[in-house]
């Protein structure tokens, strides 16, 4: 227990994005319309506190569709927030399964960039981490061989495509704009007649989360992301944290992981979430600093989001409430 002087400065933006505050409406809302259990492909979002949230209103989580039994095929299965494979939705008309497709607008509109490029006869280059659900599902979008992932710079480096002078690119959401901007940089010197989609692919959230972190990193002695280790936006921005000038970044999910001993005397505290990550943590994890130190928490603002996304048709008069 310590009594020492410590600010926290507590980046704006942070935490839930307008896709993943969508994504989470709509479990919610089918769940009120059309009762439990609502099925939920997929974690909806990468964020433990979350999904046990929703499970426990009703929610069932699977990773396929075959895992809903025969006797619950009339409620709804929600697709999640990173997007799916077309494979996906055909698979649930087969089955008969009725499905909200809870992908974020600004993965779909990816997904379109994707399918444009393809349609214009360009091979499509996909930047992003492979494994990743949003990858999966950009890649789901064109038949197989269209796309080609590409990781890192040395990724491009080495690609050697069969047309090179017909390449179209998008990337995942979620990446560090730095990175991505490296990648593309090398991509564009080796192939020069490469076209870029037709707005950039890192999304607003990604971007302002990463502006905010890097403003807020330099004299940090520690800054803490609160996130999970699946979330890449959450992991870009521990990343972002270190590069610009924090001395320690740690991904956190609960106040309870918190080492005080290895944190030890700290004066300045950087705080920030993923795009994934409830305020309720944050202000968990504010709340055992301020046990342990003198905390002053600072608003460290750098952009203002007003962007809301509208659910599925099927459930928008359906009442919002918080219980
Ligand atoms: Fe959508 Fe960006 Fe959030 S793509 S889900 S607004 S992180």
């Amino acid at each position: 227990m310590t009594n020492s002087p410590l600010t926290i400065l507590l980046c704006g933006p942070r935490g839930f994005c307008a896709g993943v505050d969508r994504a989470i409406q709509i479990v919610v809302l089918a769940l009120k319309r059309y009762g439990a259990p609502v099925y939920v492909r997929h974690e909806i979002v990468h964020n433990r506190y979350v999904v046990e949230g929703l499970e426990a209103k009703g929610a069932i989580f699977v990773e396929e569709l075959d895992e809903i039994p025969v006797e619950h095929r009339q409620q709804p299965v929600v697709f999640s927030a990173h997007g799916v494979p077309k494979s996906v939705p055909a698979d649930a008309e087969t089955r008969n399964l009725f499905y909200l497709d809870a992908t974020c607008p600004l993965v779909s509109k990816v997904h379109k960039q994707a399918m444009r490029h393809e349609r214009l006869g360009r091979h499509v280059v996909l930047i992003g981490h492979a494994g990743h659900p949003e990858v999966i599902g950009t890649m789901g979008q064109l038949p197989e061989g269209a796309v080609s992932l590409i990781e890192t710079v040395e990724d491009a480096e080495r690609y050697e495509p069969a047309d090179p002078d017909n390449l179209g690119f998008v990337t995942q959401t979620t990446l560090s704009v730095q990175d991505t901007a490296a990648v593309i940089a090398k991509l564009q010197e080796r192939f020069p007649n490469l076209t870029a989609p037709s707005a950039d692919s890192i999304c607003y959230a990604t971007t302002n989360r990463q502006e905010a972190v890097s403003a807020a990193a330099p004299g940090c002695d520690l800054f803490i992301i609160v996130g999970a280790p699946n979330s890449s936006n959450s992991r870009r921005l521990v990343e972002v944290a270190k590069r610009a000038g924090a001395k320690d970044a740690i991904l956190v999910q609960r106040a309870a992981e918190l080492d005080f001993d290895a944190i030890g005397e700290i004066r300045t505290l950087g705080l920030s979430a993923g795009a994934s990550a409830p305020e309720v943590v944050v202000n968990e994890i504010i709340e055992a600093f301020r046990a342990r130190f003198d905390a002053t928490v600072e608003l460290a603002e750098t952009a203002i989001e007003n962007e809301h996304f509208l659910v599925n048709r099927q459930l928008r008069d359906v009442e919002l409430t918080v219980d």
